[in-house]
């Protein structure tokens, strides 16, 4: 477990309009107070920089929906995550309907890589709709 840094107290100046506004904004998403909305944004663009990057380790998920009778792309999906084995860590396979199927994959390595496998995956023949979340490992937040 990470320990917990000294805390530091900032002061901001910010315009009264500008501060209502993230404050409604807030409000909508559950925050209770602005300091835990202020450091979700800070570590936002910190997870978002590290994917930029490219070379920090990341997690993600890969979510793909795609038809199982077009031709061999289950085939081709799959041999794509066994070329990619050490980066991905789990999948879920859902059966939607007679036709679709849902997958979600538990990605993690290098930003750079993992968006490769991703964009791989996603841009294959017969994928309906793929999306790449990215998060963080949570180590150095
Ligand atoms: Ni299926």
């Amino acid at each position: 477990m990470e320990s917990m840094s000294e805390l530091a107290r900032i002061g901001v100046a910010i315009d009264s309009d500008l501060l209502d506004k993230f404050d409604t904004l807030i409000g909508e998403r559950g925050y209770t107070n602005r300091s835990e909305a202020f450091r979700d944004l800070i570590r936002e663009e910190l997870v978002r920089k590290s994917w930029d990057e490219g070379e920090a380790d990341v997690v993600g998920t890969v979510t793909l929906v795609y038809d199982h009778h077009v031709r061999m792309l289950s085939e081709k999906l799959m041999d794509l995550q066994h070329d990619h084995h050490k980066n991905i860590l789990s999948t879920i396979h859902v059966h939607l309907d007679h036709d679709n199927c849902l997958e979600v994959l538990i990605v993690k390595g290098k930003g750079k890589d993992v968006k490769k496998i991703a964009e791989a995956l996603i841009s294959t023949k017969g994928v309906k709709h793929g999306r790449l979340t990215v998060t963080t490992t949570g180590a150095g937040l």
